[in-house]
């Protein structure tokens, strides 16, 4: 049975990973209105990851004694940006964000003797490592194509190889 705050802190967690699949979605949605269908898939498929990280803290939380839920409020997410690079540089934020906060829930657990959700937790801290460094990759693939309009054609192309790897591998 988990404690009430070990519950408190995975519930937390689910909002983020709400919040992050909300932004990914709206990130889609810009990324499709600049015809920029291979990025938009790789903000859609980013979505989708996020949302499966909220499921995997769901069933968790549920199947150790616990009440999983989704808060109604959400929060506002960011709808348009300057281009590509800005776009991008938002996704950096937004994975770190993530990483803050699970790296402090580890750290809680570990010094409060929460040993099985540290464990539990491993996977997502290695993941957010592995997003953070996909994200600087893409970073530097922008900067070193360009993003300016007449570029643009070339690096929504590259995104076809990015999104064959998964968005945080
Ligand atoms: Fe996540």
């Amino acid at each position: 049975m988990l404690s009430k705050s070990v519950q408190s802190k995975l519930n937390d967690q689910i909002q983020k990973e709400a919040i992050a699949s909300r932004a990914y979605l709206a990130m889609a949605t810009w990324a499709e209105q600049q015809g920029l269908p291979n990025i938009a898939n790789y903000f859609y498929n980013s979505s989708n990851e996020e949302r499966d990280h909220m499921l995997q803290l769901f069933r968790y939380i549920n199947a150790n004694g616990g009440t999983a839920k989704l808060e109604e409020k959400g929060g506002k997410v960011k709808e348009n940006f300057k281009n590509v690079q800005d776009a991008f540089k938002h996704v950096y934020d937004l994975e770190h964000g993530v990483s803050v906060a699970i790296n402090e829930i580890a750290t809680w657990c570990l010094q409060n003797g929460e040993h099985a959700t540290y464990f539990f937790l491993q996977p997502f801290v290695l993941e957010q490592q592995a997003a953070e460094n996909k994200v600087t990759e893409i970073l530097t693939i922008i900067e070193r194509m360009g993003f300016e309009p007449r570029n643009l054609f070339y690096l929504d192309k590259q995104f076809k190889k990015i999104n064959e790897t998964g968005a945080g591998e």
